[in-house]
C-alpha cells in the first residue's frame, strides 16, 4: 500500500469537497428567484453534506501520515441565479465520475477503509445529481 499515493488522491478530493463547500454556502447568501427560499435550503444542506465528506477525508489523511489540505480552487459564482444549478449540477457530474476513478486507484492499492470512505461519499454525490436534476425538472 503506497500512502503518499493514496494521499495525495484523498488530498484531491478534499480539494473539491471544500471547493463545493464554499460554493454551496456563497449559492445560498446569493440565490435569487423563483422558490428561493427552497433552493437556498437545498443549497445549504448540500454544503453541511460537503462538509461532512471533507471531514471524512481530511481523517482519513492524517490516519495515513499525510496533511490534509487546506486550500478551495476559487468558487464558481454565476451572476444569474439560474446558472449556478447548472454549474453545480455540473461539478456534481464530475465529482461522480472523479470519485469512480479515484475508488479505482485506491483499490489497487489495497486500501480498503480508503475505498468505503470514497464509495460512501460517491454514493451522496449521486444523490447530490438527482436532487439538482429535480430542481431543474430534468
Ligand atoms: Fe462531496
Ligand atoms: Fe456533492
Amino acid at each position: 500500500m503506497n500512502n503518499k499515493k493514496i494521499v495525495e488522491i484523498l488530498n484531491k478530493a478534499l480539494t473539491e469537497e471544500i471547493t463545493a463547500l464554499l460554493q454551496y454556502i456563497q449559492h445560498h447568501y446569493l440565490y435569487k428567484g423563483a422558490n428561493a427560499q427552497s433552493v437556498k435550503e437545498l443549497f445549504k444542506k448540500l454544503s453541511f453534506t460537503e462538509m461532512d465528506h471533507a471531514y471524512k477525508l481530511g481523517e482519513r489523511i492524517a490516519a495515513l501520515g499525510g496533511m490534509p489540505t487546506t486550500k478551495p480552487n476559487a468558487p464558481k459564482v454565476p451572476k444569474k441565479s439560474i446558472e449556478m444549478i447548472n454549474v453545480d449540477l455540473q461539478d456534481e457530474r464530475d465529482a461522480v465520475v472523479a470519485y469512480r476513478e479515484w475508488i479505482k486507484v485506491v483499490d489497487k492499492e489495497g486500501d480498503v477503509t480508503s475505498r468505503n470512505i470514497l464509495e460512501g461519499i460517491l454514493a451522496d454525490e449521486e444523490g447530490h445529481v438527482a436532487g439538482l436534476e429535480a430542481l431543474l425538472g430534468d
